[in-house]
């Protein structure tokens, strides 16, 4: 919420949605507060989908946001995920691209922001 809604001006109808409870949330602390968050979607189709990947603007450049994406990736993998995707805002695509991500398809619009989807394909014992 931080982040997007308040930072981003995403609108909060827009940022809570079906998906939350039955997600995985993978939430990062430094001294009891939580600065970071990101979900994992499983999806019917065997792939997952990663998202609302958001670090407090104070504590980011620190490695936080790749821990958490790691955790769900280690996550997503032990549960039999070969392929990862993601909407990413494109001011984010790099970020993304250092941890083995790929984009594909045109830059589209979303809640009023750039995105572009990415992907990743991982084996079991990468
Ligand atoms: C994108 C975001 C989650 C990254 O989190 P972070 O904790 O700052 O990232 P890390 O510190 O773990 O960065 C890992 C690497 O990616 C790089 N990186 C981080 N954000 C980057 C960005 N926006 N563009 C390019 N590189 C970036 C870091 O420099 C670091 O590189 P290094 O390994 O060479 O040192 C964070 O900037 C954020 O919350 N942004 C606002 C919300 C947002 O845009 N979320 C993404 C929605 S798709």
């Amino acid at each position: 919420m931080q982040v997007f809604v308040q930072e981003q001006g995403v609108p909060e109808e827009l940022e809570l949605d079906e998906f939350d409870s039955s997600a995985d949330h993978a939430l990062a602390y430094i001294q009891n507060q939580c600065v970071g968050t990101a979900r994992l979607i499983l999806r019917s189709d065997g792939r997952a989908q990663i998202g609302r990947m958001a670090v407090l603007r104070e504590f980011r450049q620190k490695g936080v946001g790749r821990q958490l994406l790691r955790a769900l990736i280690l996550l997503g993998k032990s549960r039999g995920i070969v392929e990862f995707e993601l909407h990413a805002q494109v001011s984010a695509i790099s970020f993304y691209e250092k941890l083995g991500f790929i984009p594909h398809g045109e830059v589209y619009d979303e809640a009023g922001i750039p995105h572009r989807n990415m992907i990743l394909l991982s084996k079991i014992n990468d």
